[in-house]
Protein backbone atom coordinates (compact mmCIF):
# COMPACT_ATOMS: atom_id res chain seq x y z
CA UNK A 1 0.00 0.00 0.00
CA UNK A 2 1.46 3.12 -0.52
CA UNK A 3 2.57 6.28 1.62
CA UNK A 4 1.08 9.08 1.20
CA UNK A 5 2.70 12.72 1.73
CA UNK A 6 0.20 15.24 1.73
CA UNK A 7 1.53 19.09 2.21
CA UNK A 8 -1.26 22.33 2.22
CA UNK A 9 0.17 25.45 1.15
CA UNK A 10 1.85 27.61 4.06
CA UNK A 11 -0.64 30.41 5.31
CA UNK A 12 1.42 33.81 5.48
CA UNK A 13 2.33 34.31 9.22
CA UNK A 14 1.08 38.25 8.73
CA UNK A 15 -2.63 37.37 10.09
CA UNK A 16 -5.54 35.29 10.69
CA UNK A 17 -6.68 34.08 7.34
CA UNK A 18 -10.37 33.90 5.82
CA UNK A 19 -12.27 31.10 4.59
CA UNK A 20 -10.92 31.90 0.82
CA UNK A 21 -7.68 30.81 2.59
CA UNK A 22 -8.98 27.97 4.34
CA UNK A 23 -10.69 26.34 1.72
CA UNK A 24 -7.99 26.60 -0.95
CA UNK A 25 -5.85 24.47 0.83
CA UNK A 26 -5.82 23.38 4.24
CA UNK A 27 -9.24 22.29 4.75
CA UNK A 28 -9.22 19.94 1.74
CA UNK A 29 -5.79 19.06 2.02
CA UNK A 30 -7.34 17.80 5.73
CA UNK A 31 -10.17 15.86 4.58
CA UNK A 32 -7.70 13.93 1.86
CA UNK A 33 -5.29 13.42 4.63
CA UNK A 34 -8.45 11.68 6.96
CA UNK A 35 -9.51 9.67 4.30
CA UNK A 36 -6.35 8.35 3.33
CA UNK A 37 -5.93 7.37 6.65
CA UNK A 38 -9.31 5.57 6.95
CA UNK A 39 -8.67 3.22 4.03
CA UNK A 40 -5.42 2.48 6.04
CA UNK A 41 -2.75 4.39 4.48
CA UNK A 42 0.42 5.62 6.19
CA UNK A 43 -0.05 9.48 6.23
CA UNK A 44 2.62 12.11 6.37
CA UNK A 45 0.60 15.87 6.27
CA UNK A 46 2.12 18.67 6.65
CA UNK A 47 1.34 22.13 7.21
CA UNK A 48 3.54 25.11 8.55
CA UNK A 49 3.37 29.00 8.82
CA UNK A 50 5.32 30.69 6.14
CA UNK A 51 7.48 33.60 7.99
CA UNK A 52 9.81 35.64 6.25
CA UNK A 53 9.60 38.13 4.04
CA UNK A 54 8.44 41.73 4.06
CA UNK A 55 5.03 41.28 4.99
CA UNK A 56 5.85 39.49 7.88
CA UNK A 57 8.59 42.45 9.05
CA UNK A 58 5.61 44.67 8.42
CA UNK A 59 2.94 43.34 10.49
CA UNK A 60 5.51 43.03 12.65
CA UNK A 61 6.78 46.63 12.66
CA UNK A 62 3.15 47.70 13.31
CA UNK A 63 2.16 45.37 16.10
CA UNK A 64 5.43 47.54 17.82
CA UNK A 65 6.87 43.91 18.76
CA UNK A 66 10.32 42.44 17.32
CA UNK A 67 9.54 40.52 14.22
CA UNK A 68 11.06 37.20 16.02
CA UNK A 69 8.21 37.81 18.58
CA UNK A 70 5.78 38.44 16.63
CA UNK A 71 5.69 35.36 14.03
CA UNK A 72 6.59 32.86 17.73
CA UNK A 73 2.94 34.59 18.67
CA UNK A 74 1.46 34.34 15.36
CA UNK A 75 2.18 31.05 14.96
CA UNK A 76 0.67 29.77 18.21
CA UNK A 77 -2.61 31.74 17.09
CA UNK A 78 -2.54 30.45 13.64
CA UNK A 79 -1.64 26.50 15.31
CA UNK A 80 -4.96 27.33 17.72
CA UNK A 81 -7.43 27.87 14.89
CA UNK A 82 -6.12 25.15 12.89
CA UNK A 83 -6.83 22.49 15.59
CA UNK A 84 -10.13 24.21 16.41
CA UNK A 85 -10.47 23.69 12.61
CA UNK A 86 -9.93 20.29 13.17
CA UNK A 87 -6.89 20.31 11.09
CA UNK A 88 -5.24 17.05 11.69
CA UNK A 89 -1.49 17.70 10.67
CA UNK A 90 0.91 15.34 11.39
CA UNK A 91 2.98 18.62 11.76
CA UNK A 92 2.58 21.87 11.60
CA UNK A 93 5.62 23.50 11.47
CA UNK A 94 7.60 27.17 11.29
CA UNK A 95 9.35 28.08 7.99
CA UNK A 96 11.88 30.11 10.51
CA UNK A 97 13.04 26.94 11.63
CA UNK A 98 16.62 26.02 12.30
CA UNK A 99 15.44 22.87 10.15
CA UNK A 100 14.49 25.20 7.25
CA UNK A 101 17.43 27.02 7.61
CA UNK A 102 19.64 24.45 7.57
CA UNK A 103 17.63 22.88 4.66
CA UNK A 104 17.44 25.61 2.37
CA UNK A 105 21.34 26.43 2.35
CA UNK A 106 22.13 23.13 1.42
CA UNK A 107 20.14 23.14 -1.80
CA UNK A 108 21.19 26.22 -2.26
CA UNK A 109 24.98 24.74 -2.23
CA UNK A 110 23.82 21.96 -4.43
CA UNK A 111 21.90 24.07 -6.97
CA UNK A 112 25.67 26.28 -6.56
CA UNK A 113 27.09 22.97 -7.50
CA UNK A 114 25.28 22.26 -10.05
CA UNK A 115 26.06 25.99 -11.84
CA UNK A 116 22.84 27.21 -11.50
CA UNK A 117 23.69 29.77 -9.32
CA UNK A 118 24.63 33.42 -10.46
CA UNK A 119 25.46 36.73 -9.67
CA UNK A 120 23.94 39.83 -10.81
CA UNK A 121 23.96 43.06 -10.55
CA UNK A 122 20.59 44.92 -9.87
CA UNK A 123 19.04 48.06 -9.19
CA UNK A 124 17.02 48.60 -5.89
CA UNK A 125 15.09 51.15 -4.60
CA UNK A 126 16.35 52.41 -0.75
CA UNK A 127 14.76 54.46 1.50
CA UNK A 128 16.31 56.47 3.75
CA UNK A 129 13.14 57.17 5.50
CA UNK A 130 12.47 53.46 6.36
CA UNK A 131 16.44 52.54 6.49
CA UNK A 132 15.29 49.35 4.56
CA UNK A 133 15.01 48.29 0.56
CA UNK A 134 11.95 48.13 -0.84
CA UNK A 135 10.50 45.51 -2.51
CA UNK A 136 8.55 46.66 -5.90
CA UNK A 137 5.25 46.92 -4.66
CA UNK A 138 5.85 48.81 -1.52
CA UNK A 139 7.01 51.85 -3.90
CA UNK A 140 4.08 54.18 -5.19
CA UNK A 141 3.43 56.49 -7.54
CA UNK A 142 2.06 58.08 -10.74
CA UNK A 143 1.23 55.63 -13.42
CA UNK A 144 3.65 57.19 -16.62
CA UNK A 145 0.66 54.97 -19.07
CA UNK A 146 -2.86 56.53 -17.30
CA UNK A 147 -1.55 58.99 -14.75
CA UNK A 148 -3.60 57.08 -11.92
CA UNK A 149 -1.48 58.58 -8.30
CA UNK A 150 -1.48 55.31 -6.79
CA UNK A 151 0.37 52.92 -9.42
CA UNK A 152 2.67 50.42 -7.71
CA UNK A 153 6.35 49.81 -8.32
CA UNK A 154 5.37 46.20 -10.11
CA UNK A 155 1.94 46.95 -11.62
CA UNK A 156 -0.41 49.56 -12.18
CA UNK A 157 -3.58 48.33 -10.62
CA UNK A 158 -5.94 51.18 -12.54
CA UNK A 159 -4.84 50.19 -16.22
CA UNK A 160 -3.18 47.17 -15.25
CA UNK A 161 0.34 47.97 -17.18
CA UNK A 162 3.29 45.74 -15.55
CA UNK A 163 5.95 48.20 -14.64
CA UNK A 164 9.39 48.71 -12.86
CA UNK A 165 9.80 50.97 -9.86
CA UNK A 166 12.12 53.52 -12.05
CA UNK A 167 8.90 54.07 -14.28
CA UNK A 168 6.88 55.85 -11.81
CA UNK A 169 6.22 59.52 -11.77
CA UNK A 170 6.53 60.89 -8.31
CA UNK A 171 7.79 58.17 -6.15
CA UNK A 172 7.41 57.76 -2.66
CA UNK A 173 7.47 54.57 -0.20
CA UNK A 174 4.20 53.03 0.54
CA UNK A 175 5.28 51.94 3.76
CA UNK A 176 6.09 55.56 5.31
CA UNK A 177 5.16 57.80 3.05
CA UNK A 178 8.92 59.55 2.48
CA UNK A 179 9.90 60.33 -0.85
CA UNK A 180 13.78 59.93 0.21
CA UNK A 181 14.52 57.60 -2.09
CA UNK A 182 17.83 56.17 -4.23
CA UNK A 183 18.04 53.97 -6.40
CA UNK A 184 21.20 51.84 -5.23
CA UNK A 185 23.49 49.13 -7.19
CA UNK A 186 23.21 46.10 -5.30
CA UNK A 187 24.04 42.10 -5.59
CA UNK A 188 22.52 39.15 -5.41
CA UNK A 189 21.86 35.94 -6.89
CA UNK A 190 19.73 33.97 -9.56
CA UNK A 191 18.78 30.74 -9.64
CA UNK A 192 18.84 30.29 -13.82
CA UNK A 193 15.75 28.40 -14.09
CA UNK A 194 15.13 29.39 -17.45
CA UNK A 195 17.98 26.55 -18.59
CA UNK A 196 15.75 23.71 -16.81
CA UNK A 197 12.46 25.11 -18.89
CA UNK A 198 12.82 21.78 -21.65
CA UNK A 199 13.58 19.59 -18.80
CA UNK A 200 10.11 21.05 -17.02
CA UNK A 201 8.28 21.05 -19.55
CA UNK A 202 8.73 17.27 -20.01
CA UNK A 203 8.23 16.68 -16.65
CA UNK A 204 4.57 18.69 -16.71
CA UNK A 205 3.60 16.43 -19.69
CA UNK A 206 4.73 13.13 -18.42
CA UNK A 207 2.01 13.57 -15.18
CA UNK A 208 -1.07 12.07 -15.79
CA UNK A 209 -4.45 13.16 -14.51
CA UNK A 210 -3.59 16.18 -12.86
CA UNK A 211 -6.09 19.19 -12.82
CA UNK A 212 -6.78 21.26 -16.00
CA UNK A 213 -6.26 24.28 -13.75
CA UNK A 214 -3.03 23.50 -12.40
CA UNK A 215 -1.56 22.29 -16.27
CA UNK A 216 -3.20 25.23 -17.87
CA UNK A 217 -1.52 27.65 -15.69
CA UNK A 218 1.93 26.33 -15.32
CA UNK A 219 1.94 25.83 -19.41
CA UNK A 220 1.13 29.26 -19.56
CA UNK A 221 3.95 30.64 -17.53
CA UNK A 222 6.21 28.19 -18.95
CA UNK A 223 5.57 29.35 -22.82
CA UNK A 224 4.13 33.07 -22.51
CA UNK A 225 6.95 35.32 -22.41
CA UNK A 226 8.94 35.68 -19.61
CA UNK A 227 7.18 33.31 -17.55
CA UNK A 228 10.24 31.30 -16.55
CA UNK A 229 13.11 34.00 -16.85
CA UNK A 230 16.13 33.59 -13.92
CA UNK A 231 14.90 35.05 -10.76
CA UNK A 232 16.79 36.51 -8.09
CA UNK A 233 16.49 34.01 -4.77
CA UNK A 234 18.00 36.78 -2.07
CA UNK A 235 17.14 39.91 -0.96
CA UNK A 236 18.27 42.88 1.14
CA UNK A 237 16.24 42.18 4.36
CA UNK A 238 16.87 41.19 8.06
CA UNK A 239 14.12 38.91 8.31
CA UNK A 240 14.65 35.19 6.38
CA UNK A 241 17.62 32.04 6.09
CA UNK A 242 20.96 34.01 5.94
CA UNK A 243 22.11 33.58 2.68
CA UNK A 244 24.84 30.83 2.95
CA UNK A 245 25.52 27.57 1.08
CA UNK A 246 25.85 24.71 3.75
CA UNK A 247 26.74 26.89 6.59
CA UNK A 248 30.09 28.65 4.64
CA UNK A 249 29.32 32.41 3.63
CA UNK A 250 28.97 33.16 0.00
CA UNK A 251 31.05 36.98 -0.57
CA UNK A 252 29.25 39.89 -1.14
CA UNK A 253 26.08 38.20 0.21
CA UNK A 254 26.78 39.05 3.74
CA UNK A 255 23.35 40.70 5.53
CA UNK A 256 21.09 39.31 3.17
CA UNK A 257 18.84 36.35 3.12
CA UNK A 258 17.21 34.09 0.63
CA UNK A 259 13.35 35.37 -1.24
CA UNK A 260 10.69 34.07 0.63
CA UNK A 261 9.79 31.76 -2.31
CA UNK A 262 12.94 30.33 -2.02
CA UNK A 263 12.56 28.82 1.96
CA UNK A 264 8.89 28.67 2.08
CA UNK A 265 8.70 25.23 -0.12
CA UNK A 266 11.42 24.07 0.75
CA UNK A 267 10.08 24.31 4.66
CA UNK A 268 7.73 21.45 3.61
CA UNK A 269 10.73 19.25 3.63
CA UNK A 270 11.40 20.90 6.79
CA UNK A 271 8.56 20.16 8.77
CA UNK A 272 8.92 16.78 8.06
CA UNK A 273 12.67 17.04 9.68
CA UNK A 274 11.03 19.06 12.60
CA UNK A 275 8.35 16.81 13.41
CA UNK A 276 11.18 13.81 13.01
CA UNK A 277 12.90 16.29 15.96
CA UNK A 278 9.82 16.65 18.07
CA UNK A 279 9.32 13.11 17.71
CA UNK A 280 12.85 12.04 18.42
CA UNK A 281 13.68 9.93 15.40
CA UNK A 282 16.76 10.11 13.67
CA UNK A 283 17.01 11.61 10.26
CA UNK A 284 15.73 8.49 8.37
CA UNK A 285 12.15 9.10 9.85
CA UNK A 286 11.92 12.07 7.20
CA UNK A 287 14.06 11.39 4.45
CA UNK A 288 12.19 7.80 3.55
CA UNK A 289 9.24 10.35 2.80
CA UNK A 290 11.81 12.68 0.77
CA UNK A 291 14.87 11.10 -0.36
CA UNK A 292 14.07 8.85 -2.91
CA UNK A 293 17.15 7.27 -2.22
CA UNK A 294 16.27 6.76 0.89
CA UNK A 295 13.30 4.87 0.60
CA UNK A 296 10.57 7.38 -0.99
CA UNK A 297 10.19 5.39 -4.08
CA UNK A 298 6.67 4.31 -2.59
CA UNK A 299 5.59 7.72 -1.34
CA UNK A 300 2.34 9.31 -3.31
CA UNK A 301 2.98 13.09 -2.63
CA UNK A 302 -0.09 15.63 -3.32
CA UNK A 303 0.05 19.38 -2.53
CA UNK A 304 -2.84 21.95 -1.80
CA UNK A 305 -3.00 25.34 -3.17
CA UNK A 306 -4.78 28.33 -4.09
CA UNK A 307 -4.24 28.82 -7.77
CA UNK A 308 -2.01 31.64 -7.40
CA UNK A 309 0.58 29.51 -5.72
CA UNK A 310 0.88 27.14 -8.63
CA UNK A 311 3.81 28.75 -10.78
CA UNK A 312 6.24 27.94 -7.65
CA UNK A 313 4.27 24.89 -7.09
CA UNK A 314 5.10 23.73 -10.72
CA UNK A 315 8.18 25.39 -11.97
CA UNK A 316 10.28 27.25 -9.49
CA UNK A 317 9.94 24.55 -6.20
CA UNK A 318 10.58 21.80 -9.38
CA UNK A 319 13.60 23.37 -10.72
CA UNK A 320 14.76 24.14 -7.01
CA UNK A 321 14.44 20.25 -6.61
CA UNK A 322 15.62 19.09 -9.75
CA UNK A 323 18.21 21.44 -10.59
CA UNK A 324 20.27 20.28 -6.94
CA UNK A 325 21.31 17.27 -8.79
CA UNK A 326 19.79 14.79 -6.01
CA UNK A 327 17.01 12.12 -5.69
CA UNK A 328 14.09 14.60 -3.50
CA UNK A 329 10.51 13.57 -4.21
CA UNK A 330 9.03 15.58 -6.51
CA UNK A 331 5.27 16.26 -6.40
CA UNK A 332 3.07 13.62 -7.95
CA UNK A 333 -0.38 15.55 -8.28
CA UNK A 334 -1.24 19.64 -7.53
CA UNK A 335 -4.70 20.50 -6.44
CA UNK A 336 -5.30 23.81 -7.12
CA UNK A 337 -8.37 26.07 -6.13
CA UNK A 338 -10.12 28.80 -7.49
CA UNK A 339 -11.44 31.58 -5.72
CA UNK A 340 -14.05 31.75 -2.69
CA UNK A 341 -16.18 34.66 -3.08
CA UNK A 342 -18.12 36.41 -0.47
CA UNK A 343 -21.31 37.17 -1.35
CA UNK A 344 -20.45 38.25 -4.81
CA UNK A 345 -17.47 39.97 -4.00
CA UNK A 346 -14.07 39.64 -2.73
CA UNK A 347 -13.17 38.55 0.50
CA UNK A 348 -11.20 41.81 1.70
CA UNK A 349 -8.86 42.27 5.14
CA UNK A 350 -8.27 45.81 4.90
CA UNK A 351 -12.19 46.67 4.87
CA UNK A 352 -13.37 43.69 6.88
CA UNK A 353 -15.19 41.85 4.37
CA UNK A 354 -16.28 38.30 4.56
CA UNK A 355 -15.27 35.95 7.60
CA UNK A 356 -11.81 35.52 9.34
CA UNK A 357 -11.14 32.04 10.48
CA UNK A 358 -10.95 32.85 14.33
CA UNK A 359 -14.56 34.56 13.95
CA UNK A 360 -15.90 31.41 12.11
CA UNK A 361 -15.08 29.44 15.01
CA UNK A 362 -16.91 31.63 17.14
CA UNK A 363 -20.21 31.65 15.38
CA UNK A 364 -20.40 27.47 14.61
CA UNK A 365 -18.74 24.43 15.63
CA UNK A 366 -16.28 23.92 12.62
CA UNK A 367 -18.42 20.71 11.35
CA UNK A 368 -20.53 23.38 10.01
CA UNK A 369 -18.07 25.57 8.18
CA UNK A 370 -16.30 22.59 7.11
CA UNK A 371 -19.31 20.68 5.39
CA UNK A 372 -20.44 23.94 3.68
CA UNK A 373 -16.93 25.20 2.37
CA UNK A 374 -16.17 21.32 0.82
CA UNK A 375 -19.40 20.61 -0.51
CA UNK A 376 -18.79 24.02 -2.16
CA UNK A 377 -15.47 24.10 -2.75
CA UNK A 378 -13.96 25.72 -5.85
CA UNK A 379 -12.73 23.01 -7.79
CA UNK A 380 -13.97 23.71 -11.09
CA UNK A 381 -14.91 27.57 -11.13
CA UNK A 382 -14.70 30.21 -8.48
CA UNK A 383 -17.67 29.90 -5.74
CA UNK A 384 -19.40 32.16 -3.87
CA UNK A 385 -20.30 32.23 -0.36
CA UNK A 386 -23.99 33.74 1.19
CA UNK A 387 -25.47 33.31 4.02
CA UNK A 388 -28.79 31.58 2.53
CA UNK A 389 -26.68 28.78 1.06
CA UNK A 390 -24.97 28.08 4.09
CA UNK A 391 -27.95 28.57 6.23
CA UNK A 392 -29.59 25.90 3.38
CA UNK A 393 -26.21 23.84 3.25
CA UNK A 394 -26.32 23.16 7.18
CA UNK A 395 -30.10 22.99 7.82
CA UNK A 396 -30.37 20.65 4.93
CA UNK A 397 -27.93 18.54 4.71
CA UNK A 398 -26.63 18.16 8.20
CA UNK A 399 -29.72 18.93 10.13
CA UNK A 400 -32.74 17.26 7.62
CA UNK A 401 -30.53 14.87 6.42
CA UNK A 402 -28.09 12.94 8.92
CA UNK A 403 -28.97 14.66 11.99
CA UNK A 404 -32.22 14.18 11.59
CA UNK A 405 -31.61 10.13 10.75
CA UNK A 406 -29.70 9.93 13.81
CA UNK A 407 -31.98 11.07 16.13
CA UNK A 408 -35.20 9.95 14.83
CA UNK A 409 -33.68 5.99 14.68
CA UNK A 410 -32.07 6.27 18.14
CA UNK A 411 -34.75 8.03 19.80
CA UNK A 412 -37.78 6.00 18.38
CA UNK A 413 -35.28 2.89 19.39
CA UNK A 414 -34.74 4.09 22.80
CA UNK A 415 -38.53 4.42 23.15
CA UNK A 416 -39.70 0.94 21.91
CA UNK A 417 -37.02 -1.19 22.63
CA UNK A 418 -34.90 0.36 25.09
CA UNK A 419 -31.05 1.74 24.11
CA UNK A 420 -29.48 -1.49 22.68
CA UNK A 421 -30.04 -2.97 19.04
CA UNK A 422 -33.39 -4.62 19.10
CA UNK A 423 -33.18 -8.79 18.46
CA UNK A 424 -35.87 -10.22 15.99
CA UNK A 425 -37.02 -10.30 12.40
CA UNK A 426 -33.99 -10.35 9.62
CA UNK A 427 -33.16 -8.12 6.65
CA UNK A 428 -35.29 -8.56 3.58
CA UNK A 429 -35.42 -6.79 0.18
CA UNK A 430 -35.86 -3.23 0.83
CA UNK A 431 -32.79 -3.77 2.85
CA UNK A 432 -30.99 -5.43 0.05
CA UNK A 433 -31.78 -2.92 -2.03
CA UNK A 434 -30.48 0.09 0.52
CA UNK A 435 -27.11 -1.78 0.62
CA UNK A 436 -27.05 -1.95 -2.89
CA UNK A 437 -27.48 1.54 -3.85
CA UNK A 438 -24.67 2.33 -1.09
CA UNK A 439 -22.64 0.34 -2.57
CA UNK A 440 -23.04 1.93 -5.80
CA UNK A 441 -22.64 5.41 -4.12
CA UNK A 442 -19.72 4.25 -1.96
CA UNK A 443 -17.40 3.50 -4.89
CA UNK A 444 -18.41 6.84 -6.59
CA UNK A 445 -17.24 8.08 -2.93
CA UNK A 446 -14.40 6.77 -3.23
CA UNK A 447 -13.36 6.86 -6.67
CA UNK A 448 -14.00 11.04 -6.13
CA UNK A 449 -11.78 10.96 -3.04
CA UNK A 450 -9.12 9.33 -5.15
CA UNK A 451 -9.44 11.97 -7.29
CA UNK A 452 -9.25 14.38 -5.05
CA UNK A 453 -12.42 15.58 -6.29
CA UNK A 454 -13.94 16.49 -2.62
CA UNK A 455 -17.18 18.84 -3.71
CA UNK A 456 -18.32 15.78 -6.16
CA UNK A 457 -17.56 13.51 -3.10
CA UNK A 458 -19.62 15.48 -0.58
CA UNK A 459 -22.42 15.01 -2.77
CA UNK A 460 -21.46 11.42 -2.79
CA UNK A 461 -21.79 11.33 0.90
CA UNK A 462 -24.56 13.32 1.14
CA UNK A 463 -26.97 10.29 -1.20
CA UNK A 464 -25.44 8.14 0.57
CA UNK A 465 -27.27 10.26 4.23
CA UNK A 466 -30.62 10.98 2.17
CA UNK A 467 -30.66 7.01 1.03
CA UNK A 468 -31.03 6.43 4.55
CA UNK A 469 -33.33 8.72 5.34
CA UNK A 470 -35.72 7.32 1.89
CA UNK A 471 -35.34 3.92 3.52
CA UNK A 472 -36.51 4.79 6.93
CA UNK A 473 -39.47 7.16 5.90
CA UNK A 474 -40.44 4.05 3.36
CA UNK A 475 -39.86 1.03 6.16
CA UNK A 476 -41.81 3.44 8.16
CA UNK A 477 -41.18 0.87 11.78
CA UNK A 478 -43.38 3.16 14.00
CA UNK A 479 -46.29 1.91 11.92
CA UNK A 480 -45.12 -1.34 11.56
CA UNK A 481 -44.38 -2.32 14.78
CA UNK A 482 -48.12 -2.34 15.99
CA UNK A 483 -48.52 -4.70 13.90
CA UNK A 484 -44.97 -6.63 14.19
CA UNK A 485 -42.14 -5.42 16.69
CA UNK A 486 -40.09 -8.30 15.46
CA UNK A 487 -39.93 -6.56 11.55
CA UNK A 488 -39.38 -3.29 13.34
CA UNK A 489 -36.96 -4.48 15.38
CA UNK A 490 -35.37 -5.88 12.43
CA UNK A 491 -35.45 -2.53 10.51
CA UNK A 492 -34.19 -0.84 13.89
CA UNK A 493 -31.05 -2.38 13.43
CA UNK A 494 -30.08 -2.23 9.94
CA UNK A 495 -30.64 1.46 10.30
CA UNK A 496 -28.88 1.49 13.71
CA UNK A 497 -26.24 -0.32 11.73
CA UNK A 498 -26.57 2.37 9.00
CA UNK A 499 -25.47 5.34 11.60
CA UNK A 500 -22.29 3.36 12.67
CA UNK A 501 -21.06 3.72 9.00
CA UNK A 502 -22.65 7.34 8.45
CA UNK A 503 -20.41 7.84 11.20
CA UNK A 504 -17.09 5.94 9.51
CA UNK A 505 -17.96 7.82 6.11
CA UNK A 506 -18.29 11.33 6.77
CA UNK A 507 -15.51 11.36 9.19
CA UNK A 508 -13.37 13.52 6.25
CA UNK A 509 -15.30 15.97 6.10
CA UNK A 510 -17.06 16.37 9.69
CA UNK A 511 -14.76 14.82 12.20
CA UNK A 512 -16.66 15.88 15.26
CA UNK A 513 -20.16 14.72 14.63
CA UNK A 514 -18.36 11.32 13.23
CA UNK A 515 -16.75 11.31 15.97
CA UNK A 516 -20.05 11.82 18.18
CA UNK A 517 -21.75 9.33 16.23
CA UNK A 518 -19.49 6.58 16.59
CA UNK A 519 -19.45 6.88 20.20
CA UNK A 520 -22.90 7.28 20.60
CA UNK A 521 -22.89 3.73 18.95
CA UNK A 522 -20.46 2.54 21.00
CA UNK A 523 -18.06 2.00 17.80
CA UNK A 524 -15.60 4.49 18.19
CA UNK A 525 -12.78 1.58 16.47
CA UNK A 526 -14.99 1.36 13.59
CA UNK A 527 -12.94 0.84 10.27
CA UNK A 528 -13.65 2.09 6.72
CA UNK A 529 -16.32 -0.67 5.35
CA UNK A 530 -14.65 -3.46 3.09
CA UNK A 531 -17.82 -5.46 2.49
CA UNK A 532 -20.56 -3.65 2.85
CA UNK A 533 -22.27 -6.29 3.83
CA UNK A 534 -20.86 -7.45 6.63
CA UNK A 535 -20.70 -3.72 7.95
CA UNK A 536 -24.17 -3.38 8.06
CA UNK A 537 -24.50 -6.28 10.28
CA UNK A 538 -21.21 -5.05 12.52
CA UNK A 539 -23.79 -3.93 15.26
CA UNK A 540 -25.32 -7.18 16.77
CA UNK A 541 -28.06 -7.32 18.63
CA UNK A 542 -27.87 -6.42 22.48
CA UNK A 543 -25.17 -4.15 21.86
CA UNK A 544 -25.55 -1.15 24.16
CA UNK A 545 -25.78 2.51 22.27
CA UNK A 546 -26.96 5.97 23.60
CA UNK A 547 -28.89 8.56 21.89
CA UNK A 548 -27.00 11.95 21.06
CA UNK A 549 -28.35 14.94 21.83
CA UNK A 550 -29.17 17.13 18.85
CA UNK A 551 -26.59 16.76 16.36
CA UNK A 552 -26.90 20.20 14.71
CA UNK A 553 -29.32 22.96 15.84
CA UNK A 554 -30.84 24.72 12.72
CA UNK A 555 -29.38 28.16 11.79
CA UNK A 556 -33.04 30.57 12.08
CA UNK A 557 -33.57 33.39 9.32
CA UNK A 558 -33.36 35.59 12.09
CA UNK A 559 -29.58 34.41 12.99
CA UNK A 560 -28.50 34.75 8.77
CA UNK A 561 -29.88 37.78 8.89
CA UNK A 562 -28.14 39.47 11.83
CA UNK A 563 -24.88 37.51 10.31
CA UNK A 564 -25.24 38.94 6.99
CA UNK A 565 -25.44 42.48 8.52
CA UNK A 566 -22.18 41.89 10.54
CA UNK A 567 -20.17 40.82 8.39
CA UNK A 568 -21.17 43.28 5.26
CA UNK A 569 -18.00 45.28 5.81
CA UNK A 570 -17.29 48.90 5.94
CA UNK A 571 -18.66 50.13 2.16
O1 LIG B 1 0.26 32.38 -0.84
C1 LIG B 1 0.60 32.12 0.31
O2 LIG B 1 -0.15 32.26 1.25
C2 LIG B 1 1.98 31.58 0.56
N1 LIG B 1 2.33 31.81 1.93
C3 LIG B 1 2.01 30.13 0.22
C4 LIG B 1 3.31 29.46 0.38
S1 LIG B 1 3.16 27.84 -0.08
C5 LIG B 1 4.63 27.13 0.13
F1 LIG B 1 5.31 27.15 -0.93
F2 LIG B 1 5.25 27.47 1.11
ZN1 LIG C 1 -1.81 53.07 -15.08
Amino acid sequence: MARILITSALPYINGIKHLGNLVGSQLPSDAYARYMRAKGHEVMFICATDEHGTPAELAAAKAGVPVAKFCADMHVVQKDIAEGFRLSFDYFGRSSSDRNREITQYLAAALGREGLIEEVSEKQVYSHADKRYLPDRYIEGTCPNCGDEKARGDQCENCTKQLNPTDLINPRSAISGSTDLEVRETKHLYLKQSTMRETLDKWIDSQEGWPILTTSIAKKWLHDGDGLRDRGITRDLDWGVPVQFDGAPWSGMEGKVFYVWFDAPIEYISATAEWADANGAGDEAWERWWRVDKGADDVRYVQFMGKDNVPFHTLSFPATMMGSGEPWKLVDFIKSYNWLTYEGGKFSTSQGRGIFMNQALEIFPSDYWRWWLLSNAPESSDSNFTWESFQGGINKDLADVLGNFVSRVTKFCRGKFGEEVPAGGSYGAAEAAVMAEIAKRLKVYEANMEAVELRKAAADLRAIWAAGNEYLQAAAPWTIYKESPEDAAAIVRFALNLIRLYGVLSGPYIPDASKTILAAMNASDAAWPEDLEADLSALPAGHAFTTPEVMFAKITDERRDELEAQFAGED
